[in-house]
């Protein structure tokens, strides 16, 4: 029975000590790299959250952060409440005795309000981490983690969307332990102004003033890694 926090968190918590074998050598790699991963949302990652959400790779791939789900503190905070909670981990760097900034966020939750049903995943690179190739071990702390913490079924339950274009979300599904199940063929909105994307796709203008390109939303569930 999967079950989440929904309220921000006093402070962001240490992990649990065993996180099983796969989880345990991707945290050891995280923190070689002076990174660490934390559980909880507080009122101040979510902040430095709402801050990254305008960042435009995020805004490319993920729209909803800037325009809904982390538009403000509010909208976090009933985020956090959705379908009985939302289970976040957090990569971070301690920058000063004071600060700890927020490098990479995942999170699991219900699809529905139905504990024993499907549990999305989610996560964001942000600029301090993005590229250097650390998303998927922090991908693998938050599957295990959640285990541990949230009594997520990961095999059973674990599922995600997301778009074909973006090539390094998906090396990353797939490296973890996430196999395609479907696809469905749907347009998205696009920053990249230029009439061709890097795959050929064309842009076009719609009424409402926004660009969109054909994309396809990829739905792959949890399996493990072989
Ligand atoms: C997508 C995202 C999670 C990838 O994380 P990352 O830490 O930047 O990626 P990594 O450094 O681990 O790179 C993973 C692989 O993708 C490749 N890659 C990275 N950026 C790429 C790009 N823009 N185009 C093509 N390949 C890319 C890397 O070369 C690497 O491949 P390799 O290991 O075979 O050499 C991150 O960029 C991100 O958060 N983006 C914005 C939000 C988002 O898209 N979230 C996922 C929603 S489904």
């Amino acid at each position: 029975m999967a079950h989440f926090p929904n309220t921000f968190a006093e402070e962001l918590m240490p992990l649990p000590e065993d996180l099983g074998e796969v989880g345990n050598a991707a945290l050891e790699r995280i923190r070689a790299v002076n990174f660490d991963v934390k559980a909880g949302l507080t009122i101040d990652a979510a902040s430095q959250m709402v801050a990254y959400s305008k960042d435009e790779a995020v805004r490319e791939y993920c729209p909803n952060d800037a325009q809904s789900r982390f538009s403000s503190l509010a909208s976090t905070q009933s985020w956090l409440k959705k379908h009985g909670g939302r289970g976040v981990l957090l990569m971070t760097k301690q920058v000063s005795a004071s600060t700890e900034l927020v490098a990479e966020a995942g999170w699991e939750g219900l699809t529905s309000d139905d504990p024993e049903g499907e549990v999305t995943f989610a996560v964001r690179a942000y600029e301090l981490a993005r590229g250097k190739r650390l998303t998927e071990d922090f991908s693998r702390v938050v599957i295990a983690a959640s285990a541990v913490l949230y009594g997520v079924d990961s095999k059973r339950q674990l599922a995600l969307e997301t778009w074909r274009s973006n090539i390094a979300a998906g090396k990353i599904y797939g490296r973890i332990g996430f196999e395609e199940t479907h696809d469905v063929l749907d347009k998205r909105e696009t920053l990249k102004p230029t009439a061709q994307q890097p795959d050929g796709a064309h842009v076009w203008k719609e009424k409402d003033g926004k660009l969109y390109r054909r994309d396809e939303r990829v739905h792959m569930r949890f399996v493990g890694e072989s």
